[in-house]
């Protein structure tokens, strides 16, 4: 029986924001170093704790409209891009978990220039929007290249040459009383970030339950499929088959909560991989697949690093592992994969195959028979799991289906097309 899971909040926030910025280096940690002149600037500003964690949280998960790894990076170098896209999805996807609903607004107009605000500076959502807004210019300004402190004064200059235009003068003068802080750089810049917004930052003493990971579990599940139309329901329904097969195997309540939850984060780590890898249609190149093997990498280290989610990072990140110890990355093998990774990996397998990819359309109920028996067959996974999926193949496939149909209408009505 386990117990109720118990979360640092900040340590939750801080690595799925560092999950969203993997993709390459000179992205790396944009939304949290962003958080953190946010934050700065809120302290400077005596503005209250309340809205502080508010606007930190918003800033730490600004960018995730931005879907693909290949328009995050177009946003980083300033590049010809439609600056609405990922504000509106961002939004749209905030709004989607209780946690982050109420900073949705600030999402949304984090590219707004000041002079196309028809409302005061002290309507919190403008003053929000606004001080993200030079958040993440400031960040963007710095060449990662070159050592900080000899860039201050051009990121000051490119500063005040919005001040009244872009960006509210009074936002301005908030960064004008850091900008002369070598501490403030230097933190800024520093690669221990992480510990220290994690030691010293908003919500450090907040502790959430398995319902606030539930729901920030299910919102990700939407940030990590909505990458591609043709993954765009994958985790839904591997966390339904999975939850289904749990049912019937006779795991407990919060063993089965727990593993929706790792169902929801089990592809986390492809926020790191290329679009152009996920979506090509036909068989990958070897160096393709390589880096598709840094996915389930990548879920582990981001879950295992939260701490209190040790049981869920296994259950999600072991689904290509195989019993004879062929899978990756880890090359594990039935002395160490559980049940609940068991299940996972048949239910990630039977999700995969029925659904279309850009290159073959999603399997009947023969095909995937052949492929479930022949994995147990070769000791690749379990055979009393792919006997109980098959078994029961009507009931759990209807019920997956249905799942996935209900997200495909969201998906369709909010995101589609705008990726
Ligand atoms: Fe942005
Ligand atoms: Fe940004
Ligand atoms: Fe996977």
């Amino acid at each position: 029986m386990l117990k109720e899971l118990t979360v640092n909040f900040s340590n939750l926030l801080l690595s799925l924001s560092d999950a969203v910025d993997l993709a390459n280096a000179e992205i790396a940690a944009h939304q949290m170093r962003t958080a953190f002149i946010t934050w700065q600037l809120c302290k400077v500003g005596r503005v209250p704790v309340d809205r502080m964690n508010l606007l930190y949280m918003a800033a730490l998960l600004h960018d995730i409209g931005a879907l693909s790894m290949e328009e995050k990076e177009r946003l980083h170098a300033f590049g010809r891009i439609d600056l609405e896209i990922h504000c509106v999805l961002g939004q749209a996807l905030f709004e989607l978990s209780p946690q982050f609903a109420p900073a949705a607004g600030i999402v949304r107009f984090h590219h707004r220039p000041w002079q196309e605000w028809d409302a005061p500076l002290d309507r919190s959502e403008v003053f929000g929007a606004q001080l993200l807004l030079l958040a993440d210019l400031v960040e963007r300004l710095i060449d990662r290249k070159t050592y900080i402190l000899l860039q201050v004064d051009r990121i000051k200059k490119e500063v005040l040459a919005v001040s009244g235009t872009d960006i509210h003068p009074e936002i301005v003068d908030l960064f004008m009383q850091v900008v002369h802080r070598e501490d403030f750089w230097f933190d800024l810049t520093s690669p221990r970030l992480y510990s220290l917004l994690l030691h010293s930052g908003p919500h450090r003493l907040t502790e959430i339950g398995s319902s606030d990971v539930f729901s920030i579990a299910s919102l990700f599940r939407h940030i990590v499929d909505f990458k591609s139309p043709f993954t765009a329901t994958h985790s839904t329904g591997v966390a339904e088959c999975a939850v289904l097969l749990a049912r019937k195997f006779g795991l407990t309540d919060s063993e089965i909560v727990q593993m929706e939850i790792a169902g929801y984060f089990h592809d986390l780590g492809k926020l790191a991989i290329p679009n152009a890898i996920l979506e090509k249609p036909g068989s990958l190149t070897r160096d393709q697949f390589a880096v598709i093997r840094q996915h389930t990498y990548f879920t582990y280290s981001v879950l295992n690093t939260i701490g209190g989610l040790d049981q869920i990072a296994r259950w999600a990140a072991f689904h290509h592992e195989r019993l004879d110890g062929s899978g990756y990355p880890f090359h594990i093998g039935a002395d160490r994969l559980d049940i609940g990774a068991r299940i996972m990996t048949v239910a990630d397998l039977f999700t995969a195959v029925a659904e279309d990819r850009p290159y073959r359309k999603g399997l009947e109920r023969d095909k995937i028979a052949k492929i479930l028996v022949s994995q147990a067959n070769r000791n690749g996974i379990d055979r009393r799991i792919a006997t109980l999926l098959l078994d029961h193949f009507d009931e759990i496939s209807a019920q997956v289906r249905e799942k996935q149909a209900r997200c495909r209408t969201m998906f369709e009505e909010k995101f589609q097309g705008r990726v």
